[in-house]
Order: structure tokens, then C-alpha cells, then sequence
């Protein structure tokens, strides 16, 4: 008889989650004194796990499956039917695969040349800007070209409205849930139809983009994929980069609520990428990971019944205090003798990047998001006006509240 998983009473937790966001997990680890505690979220018993060792369960392939575990609302507008979150074993690591062959340096370094034109681009749009939209057609227009994707002039409007979309209305209610469920069959639409053209020769993207990659792609039994699912995967490429604005705004927002370390960055003593992983540390994005049960198994004298849902802590674990001291302390030089393992910090997921479901876009994120610094450290020169910087630990995505308006933003000379 193995022990007993701490419970919360009641029937369902839902409004619970949706009222405590990101810290849903993490207060209960609290109270409970414990890193895996039981729920109920939409009517279903859940296991909450968190920590540098539940993570690491969480992410044996042996003991859960990514099978039926992301809710059908995120399917309809984040993640789309039939990608590479949903997949297991071999059939992940093959179609996996096919994402980290664009990730070597050399096509990362043809990213952030895109994006660095396009930031040098931005001092034209005007006096005052909301970083959030310029962010976003930065990023757009960067990643399109990257991934071989034709974007007109007239286009990048409505198509960065969609990846906002995609991204924002998963977890929203009402009217904007419908506009992302819209935005997402207008953009597989949209992609499908570029991936008709590439495989009848009449659109010829180079070899080394998303668009290319993916279209000629063929899966282990040696068939081309679906178009649809092709779609559904070049827009895990085009919706996430645009996703990055999020934390474009909170690299910007700690350079100027954190002056002191912007000077450190400023005088060399932080580094960029130490900076960046703290912003992905610090700030909310992906409150969990998901995934079901695959066979029974004991971890640590508890029992996982097959089948039952498993939610893991990402906010919470890059905030537990077994794994990082002061962590609702902003500081950059944490990262300096930092002993990471793939399961201490996991903004973006955990385990392996080939063969397990962590982010694929990590290197792309870290990147683009170190130009960001750089820019805004040392080439631009801008004020933030007065404005509601705060964020919310509900809303999904978290953001602050203006979106960041900046005026004066001139480039030094
Ligand atoms: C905005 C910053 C980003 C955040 C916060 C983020 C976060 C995440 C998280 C939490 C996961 C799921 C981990 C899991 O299921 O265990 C994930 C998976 C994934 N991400 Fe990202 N990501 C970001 C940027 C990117 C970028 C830039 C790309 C591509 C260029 C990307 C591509 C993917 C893909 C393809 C997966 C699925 C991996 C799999 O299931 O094997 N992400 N990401």
C-alpha cells in the first residue's frame, strides 16, 4: 500500500486555477508542504507535481504520453490537431527532428539578421510606440522570410493579428476564444495553400526554411505529411517566434525597473544571456506542462493510476526555494555559477530537447532576446513615459499592462 497524494476538497478547482494562475500550483505546494498534491479541474482528478524531481519524472517518456492531455480549446487555437505536442515515441523523435534541423547556429544567425533589420526599421513608425504591436511585426516579418513564407506588404497586419491571437485566446472566454479558433483555420488556410504550391513547384522556398523542410518532409513509413499537418507545423515555427514579444517586453521592462543591472550589463559585469535566462526565470509565461499517465507506475511511494492528467509546475519550479535562493529577487549573476540540469529551470520545458517535448525554439528565444538587449542597452535611446507597468499572474499570457509604450526612441549615433 503506497502513501497517500495530499488532496484538495471539493468537487472542481477550475475557478480556482482561473483565480490563481500561475501560482495555482505553487500555493498549494505550499500549503500541502509537498511537491505533488491532487486536484480536480474540469471534472477530471488531475496530480500536480513540481519540482527539480518531479520534473524529472514528468519528463520520462517511459511513464507519461502526450496523448489527449492538452485540452481540446488549446488544440483549437494554440497548439492545432495533429503536431508534434501530441505525438509519442518514435513518431516524436522523427517529427522532431524535422524542427531541430533548423536550429543549427548558422540559421539561427540568419534569424537575427532578419530581426535586426527589422528593428532598424522601427524608429519610423512615429513618437510614440506600444512595443507589444512593433515587437510583433518585427518578429513577423523576421521569422516569414525565415521560414520561406511569402508575407505581402498588405498582409502583415492581418497575419500578425493571428499568431496574437493563437497565442492569446487559448485560455480566454467568449468572444475572444471564437477569434482564435478564426484566426487559427485562417492561418492553416493560408499555409496550406503555400504548401500546395511548394509541392507542384510553383512556390520554390530554399532548402534550410520551415517551408521547404517541412513540405518535402516524410514521416518513418517514408510519406510526405498531410498538408494540414504541415501547416499546423510551420505555424509551431511562425506563432511561437511572434510569441516572443511577451518576453520582449519583460526584457525591457527589467532594464528599466532594474536600472542598477542594466548598468551591470552596460559595464560587461552581466552578461546578455545571463540577463535572458533571468527574464525567463523570473517572469510568467507557461504556468504548466501536461501530460497523461502512460502505464501505472510508483514514484516516491505514491501511485499514478494510467490515464490520470499530470500537470507540471513551470513558473513555480524556476520559483521553488530548494532550487534557487531569494528567487522573487531579480538577479541576473544567479546565472553566473549556475549548475543547470535539464530539469532545474524550465521556462520553456524540461528533459531532452531531441528526444522529449522541451521547447524546440529555446536557442531562438535566447537569441533573439539578447539582440533585444543589446539593442535597447546600447543602440537605441528611448523614455518610458509614465503607464500601468504592472502584470497580472491570471491572465495567459501575462503582459504589462500598456504593452509598453515608449516614446523618443532615436537611435544613437
Ligand atoms: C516565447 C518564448 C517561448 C516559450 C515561453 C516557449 C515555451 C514552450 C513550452 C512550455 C513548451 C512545451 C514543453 C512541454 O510540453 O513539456 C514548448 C514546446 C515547443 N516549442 Fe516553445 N516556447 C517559446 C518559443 C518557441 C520558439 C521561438 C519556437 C520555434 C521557433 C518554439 C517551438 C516549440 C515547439 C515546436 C514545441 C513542441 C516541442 C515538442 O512537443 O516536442 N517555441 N515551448
Amino acid at each position: 500500500m503506497g502513501k497517500v497524494i495530499p488532496k484538495q476538497e471539493g468537487l472542481d478547482h477550475s475557478v480556482d486555477f482561473l483565480r490563481e494562475g500561475y501560482l495555482f500550483v505553487a500555493n498549494r505546494r505550499k500549503s500541502f508542504q509537498s511537491n505533488i498534491f491532487e486536484s480536480r479541474l474540469l471534472g477530471e482528478r488531475v496530480i500536480c507535481l513540481g519540482g527539480e524531481e518531479a520534473a524529472e519524472v514528468f519528463y520520462d517518456a517511459n511513464k507519461f504520453t502526450r496523448q489527449d492531455a492538452a485540452p481540446k480549446r488549446l488544440l483549437k487555437t494554440l497548439f492545432g490537431e495533429g503536431g508534434v505536442q501530441t505525438l509519442d515515441g518514435s513518431e516524436h523523435t522523427h517529427r522532431k527532428q524535422m524542427f531541430m534541423s533548423l536550429m543549427t547556429k548558422e540559421n539561427i544567425d540568419r534569424l537575427l539578421r532578419l530581426t535586426y533589420r527589422e528593428w532598424n526599421q522601427i524608429e519610423r513608425m512615429g513618437e510614440e510606440i506600444v512595443l507589444y504591436d512593433i515587437a510583433q511585426e518585427v518578429l513577423m516579418k523576421a521569422v516569414c522570410e525565415w521560414s520561406g513564407v511569402p508575407l505581402a506588404k498588405e498582409e502583415v497586419g492581418k497575419r500578425t493579428e493571428e499568431m496574437r491571437l493563437l497565442f492569446e485566446s487559448g485560455t480566454s472566454l467568449g468572444p475572444t476564444y471564437l477569434q482564435g479558433r478564426k484566426a487559427r483555420s485562417s492561418a492553416e488556410v493560408w499555409i496550406r495553400q503555400m504548401v500546395k504550391e511548394v509541392r507542384s513547384n510553383r512556390l520554390l522556398p530554399n532548402e534550410h526554411t520551415a517551408l521547404y523542410e517541412f513540405s518535402w518532409h516524410r514521416d518513418e513509413s517514408g510519406e510526405l505529411l498531410p498538408e494540414e499537418v504541415v501547416a499546423v507545423e510551420v505555424l509551431n515555427i511562425l506563432r511561437p517566434t511572434v510569441a516572443i514579444s511577451v518576453y520582449v517586453l519583460f526584457t525591457v521592462l527589467a532594464l528599466h525597473q532594474f536600472p542598477d543591472v542594466k548598468e551591470q550589463v552596460e559595464r560587461g559585469e552581466v552578461s546578455k544571456t545571463e540577463f535572458v535566462q533571468e527574464v525567463r526565470r523570473f517572469y510568467p509565461f507557461f504556468p504548466v506542462a501536461a501530460a497523461r499517465v502512460k502505464t501505472d507506475f510508483e514514484w516516491d511511494g505514491y501511485a499514478f493510476p494510467e490515464g490520470t492528467l499530470t500537470l507540471l509546475d513551470l513558473y513555480g519550479t524556476n520559483h521553488d526555494v530548494s532550487i534557487w535562493t531569494e528567487p522573487d529577487r531579480f538577479d541576473p549573476s544567479r546565472f553566473k555559477d549556475w549548475k543547470e540540469s535539464p530539469f532545474n529551470f524550465i521556462p520553456q520545458g524540461g528533459g531532452d530537447v531531441d528526444f522529449g517535448h522541451r521547447c524546440a525554439g529555446e536557442h531562438v528565444t535566447i537569441a533573439i532576446l539578447a539582440q533585444v538587449i543589446e539593442l535597447f542597452t546600447k543602440e537605441y535611446a528611448y523614455t518610458v513615459p509614465p503607464q500601468d507597468l504592472s502584470y497580472s499572474f491570471v491572465d495567459m499570457p501575462s503582459l504589462p499592462k500598456s504593452k509598453l509604450r515608449l516614446t523618443h526612441l532615436t537611435r544613437n549615433q
